[in-house]
């Protein structure tokens, strides 16, 4: 699995701030907007480029575009879809998917409750949107949902992950790339990441 770890100033001073247990849910999803941002830097360097020629004021130039169609972006609800706004505004042309997948708190299974997603995913980029890979097994089956769907050209963007998560991944998912913006030591008892940031949909939300 082709994993892009960040390790920038910009954003890791943006992580810590979302770590911060004070940090409320209006400063919230404004971080993870800015960081989604970041993290699209890199994301966007695998999309396709072809020549167009312009005219500046100077002279004739052939320049770079972006070639083919734009990358479907599926947030994950809830938290996910807080990463979709930022991209959307970059990505106009992208379509949306939504997949709603919620963790038992008890068994940490994934339980999904909405899949709505394009139609012809095959050969098309298609970026799912989570902040939090803790277990794996939601981004696990979010993955399966949209290969199932034809999707063939995957890469997930998030925010903090696990080692755990990662691994099992790498042995689920080896095909899709990772983008994540910091690695966090391990999960604990109850399936959260530490140090984390806590309950991500909650803090974005205000539900806690
Ligand atoms: C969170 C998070 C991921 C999942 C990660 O969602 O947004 O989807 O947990 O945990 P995992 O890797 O162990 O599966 P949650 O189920 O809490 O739903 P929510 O976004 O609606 O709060
Ligand atoms: N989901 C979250 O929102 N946070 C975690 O630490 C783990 C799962």
């Amino acid at each position: 699995m082709e994993t892009f770890i960040f390790n920038h100033p910009l954003l890791s001073d943006k992580l810590t701030r979302l770590r911060d247990r004070r940090t409320g849910p209006h400063e919230f999803r404004q971080l993870v907007e800015q960081v989604t941002v970041l993290m699209l830097y890199e994301a966007a360097r695998h999309l396709p480029r072809t020549l167009r020629r312009v005219e500046t004021p100077l002279s004739p130039a052939t320049c770079q575009v972006l070639a083919g169609d734009a990358p479907v972006l599926v947030p994950v609800l809830r938290a996910g879809l807080a990463m979709l706004a930022p991209l959307q505004a970059q990505l106009p042309e992208s379509p949306v998917g939504h997949l709603g997948l919620e963790r038992d708190h008890g068994t940490l299974q994934p339980r999904v409750y909405l899949s709505k997603l394009p139609e012809k995913l095959a050969g098309r980029p298609t970026w799912l949107l989570d902040p939090m890979l803790a277990t794996g097994g939601s981004a696990g089956a979010a993955l399966s949902a949209v290969k199932a769907s034809g999707a063939d050209n995957l890469s997930l963007l998030s925010i903090i992950a696990a080692p755990e998560g990662i691994s099992r991944l790498r042995r689920e998912h080896p095909d899709v790339r990772l983008f994540v913006g910091a690695v966090d030591e391990k999960l604990n008892d109850c399936g959260y990441i530490v140090p984390g940031l806590g309950d991500a949909g909650d803090r974005l939300y205000g539900t806690s």
